[in-house]
């Protein structure tokens, strides 16, 4: 499919094994996560733009590539998403992050927004929409409809596990959109959970239930 990534390096494979182990507690399941995030922002900005700029090295003057033009937006999903923001702050310190809120409610699995705030302008940004789990698709189809409503164009969307269900829909409602996912799971159970997934995410990060 044009547009969608699926991660292959095992060091992303074997963190990823390490998170989905009911035994692994939460300080080191953000650790899990936050490395992951950076594994993947490797991968999902590997098309950042250049341009070259003059260096002055202790040998001599050279002309060498920087990252140029539109800026970097950070745009979690709350709450699990947090988990990937320090991840992409890591590779592009000079990132600005807006935030997304959405839950899903537990009968209908349908996403509801509770906040929302981009940086300005975010339609000159690239945004990097990041939640760890795709299952309906619901939440990412939200959160990338409301950064087109307020101007935003450049978009990836950037997960650690999905289903085919969610990945097939993202995609299908937003072509354009570049998905980056760290593994593709089998399918979901009938509370909308991903299988074989790692549980409820946001939970096992903040230590909720
Ligand atoms: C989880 C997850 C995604 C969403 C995925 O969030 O972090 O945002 O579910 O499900 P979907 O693809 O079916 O929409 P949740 O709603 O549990 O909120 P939380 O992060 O606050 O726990
Ligand atoms: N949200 C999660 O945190 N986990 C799932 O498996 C599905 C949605």
């Amino acid at each position: 499919m044009e547009n969608v990534f699926i991660m292959d390096h095992p060091l992303i494979q074997h963190k990823i094994s390490m998170l989905r182990d009911k035994n692994t507690g939460t300080n080191e399941f953000r650790k899990l996560v936050e490395e992951i995030g950076i594994l993947m922002g490797y991968e999902a900005l590997r098309d950042l733009p250049l341009k070259d700029v003059e260096v002055t090295t202790p040998i001599e003057t050279c002309m060498t590539p920087v990252i140029s033009g539109r800026k970097l937006a950070i745009i979690p999903v709350l709450r699990a998403g947090l988990g990937l923001v320090s991840s992409l702050l890591t590779l592009v310190p000079s990132a600005k992050v807006g935030h997304i809120g959405l839950y899903r409610d537990p009968v209908t699995h349908e996403p509801h927004e509770y906040y929302c705030k981009l940086p300005d302008p975010i339609e000159e940004r690239i945004a990097v929409v990041v939640d760890p789990m795709l299952a309906t698709g619901g939440s990412a189809c939200s959160a990338v409809d409301f950064i087109k409503q307020k101007g935003g164009k450049n978009i990836k969307f950037m997960c650690i596990i999905a289903a085919p269900e969610g990945l097939e829909r993202l995609h299908r409602e937003h072509p354009d959109v570049q998905i980056y996912v760290g593994h593709l799971d089998r399918e979901l159970n009938d509370n909308a959970y991903i299988c074989p997934g790692l549980g409820d995410a946001g939970d096992r990060i903040f230590g909720t239930k």
